[in-house]
C-alpha cells in the first residue's frame, strides 16, 4: 500500500478523486485487481496477482476486462479535469508489467459527452434483479452498439429467436459446468454474501431472488441458502435484450480494450435509464466460449455477455479505499 502522491500535474485531492472514479468499475466478484504507480510524469496501471481468480478466470481475461473498465474511468476523471489522457496499453517491460499507462497529453475541453459518461461512473450497478418488460428501445440498442464501437469492440445484439435459443442453451451448459466445479464454487462462497467483507466481494445485498429453474437464462447466484428472505415476487423478464460484447481478436491488448468498450456500454446504458446485469458463465467455460464463437459466425471473439434493460434501483456495492490501490515507491521517478 503508497500514500496518494501528486502525478500529472495534480493536486492530491485530484489524484484520490481520479482513483475513487477509477475504482467504481466493475469487477468479476468485485474483486477490485486493478492497482495504481503514481509517477510525476504518468499513472501505470497495474494488477494485483493477490486478487486474481484462477479457477473462474484462469487465463485472467475477465482481471483485464475489469482493468480496461476502470481505465475508462480514469480516462473520464482526467478529461473531467482539463486533461486530455495519453494511454498506451501494455507498454512493455519497460514499465515493469504495467497494463497501461496513462500520460498527459495536453487540454481537454469537455463535451456533454464526456461530462454525462462522467456523472454516470458513481450510479453504474450491476443489477441482478428482474427488469420491467418494457423492451429496450432500438436507437438505445444503436448508442449501446456505438459506444462500444468507439473503443474498438463490437456489440452484437441476440436479436433472433434461434439466436436467443442457442445462447441461453450455452449459458445453461456452463452455469452446469460450473455448479460441477469445485475450484468455481469455493471462489463463488470466498468472494460472496456474509464473507464478503473489508471491502471487497459482493454482499447478499447485492444478489438478485434466487434463480427459479424456469428462468431462461442462469443467473450466478450470489446469496446461495438464502433463498426464502430473497423471494422478489417478480419473475424474470421472459425476453431481456442480451448482447455479447466481442473483440476482432484475441489477446491481452484486445481484452483491455474490450474492458473500456464494457464500461462505456455500461455507462452509456446508465445514462439512458437502462440497468445491465452479467451471464459470465457462458465466456468462463472454455467450450461453450468456442462454441458461441461459432453462433456469432467464427470471427469476432466474445469477451463478455450482458442482460439489460429497465431496472429498479439497487444498493451499491463496497470498495477498497484509494490509498490501497496505491503501490508504494512510487514518489521517486527513476524513469521507465
Ligand atoms: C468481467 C466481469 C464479469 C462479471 N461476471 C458477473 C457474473 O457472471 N454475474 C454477476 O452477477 N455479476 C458479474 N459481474 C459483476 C460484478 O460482480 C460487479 O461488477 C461487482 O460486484 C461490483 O458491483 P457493481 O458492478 O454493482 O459496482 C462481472 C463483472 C465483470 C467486470
Amino acid at each position: 500500500m503508497g500514500a496518494v502522491v501528486p502525478t500529472l500535474g495534480l493536486a492530491e485531492d485530484d489524484v484520490s478523486g481520479v482513483l475513487e472514479a477509477a475504482s467504481l468499475a466493475p469487477s468479476l466478484h468485485n474483486s477490485q485487481p486493478w492497482r495504481f504507480a503514481l509517477h510525476p510524469d504518468r499513472v501505470e496501471l497495474h494488477f494485483d496477482p493477490g486478487e486474481q481468480l484462477l479457477a473462474t478466470d484462469p487465463e485472467s481475461r475477465e482481471l483485464r476486462l475489469s482493468c480496461g473498465a476502470a481505465l475508462l474511468n480514469t480516462r473520464l476523471a482526467l478529461q473531467g479535469l482539463g486533461i486530455r489522457p495519453l494511454v498506451t496499453l501494455l507498454p512493455g517491460q519497460g514499465a515493469g508489467g504495467a497494463l497501461a499507462v496513462v500520460r498527459r497529453g495536453g487540454r481537454f475541453t469537455a463535451t456533454e459527452e464526456s461530462c454525462s459518461l462522467l456523472r454516470a461512473v458513481a450510479h453504474r450497478r450491476t443489477n441482478r434483479h428482474p427488469f420491467f418488460d418494457d423492451p429496450v428501445p432500438a436507437r438505445h440498442r444503436q448508442l449501446l452498439v456505438r459506444a462500444a464501437e468507439q473503443e474498438r469492440s463490437w456489440l452484437h445484439a441476440v436479436t433472433t429467436r434461434e439466436e436467443k435459443v442457442r445462447l441461453r442453451d450455452l449459458v445453461q451448459l456452463a452455469h452446469r459446468d460450473q455448479l460441477a466445479d469445485p475450484g468455481v464454487q469455493a471462489e463463488l462462497r470466498e468472494w460472496t454474501g456474509d464473507r464478503a467483507d473489508r471491502g471487497h466481494g459482493v454482499p447478499s445485498t447485492s444478489a438478485g431472488p434466487t434463480p427459479a429453474p424456469q428462468d431462461e437464462w442462469a443467473l450466478r447466484d450470489f446469496a446461495p441458502g438464502a433463498s426464502a428472505a430473497r423471494s422478489s415476487g417478480k419473475d424474470y423478464e421472459p425476453d431481456p435484450l442480451v448482447v455479447v460484447l466481442c473483440s476482432f481478436y484475441d489477446g491481452p491488448l484486445a481484452e483491455l480494450q474490450a474492458g473500456q468498450a464494457l464500461q462505456r456500454v455500461l455507462l452509456v446504458a446508465t445514462t439512458l435509464g437502462l440497468s445491465a446485469s452479467f451471464l459470465s458463465q457462458v465466456v468462463e467455460v472454455r467450450r461453450a466460449r468456442d462454441s458461441l464463437r461459432r453462433v456469432l459466425g467464427g470471427s469476432l471473439f466474445p469477451q463478455t455477455v450482458l442482460r439489460i434493460g429497465f431496472g429498479s434501483p439497487v444498493p451499491p456495492t463496497p470498495r477498497l479505499p484509494v490509498r490501497e490501490l496505491v503501490l508504494s515507491s512510487c514518489g521517486v521517478d527513476t524513469g521507465p
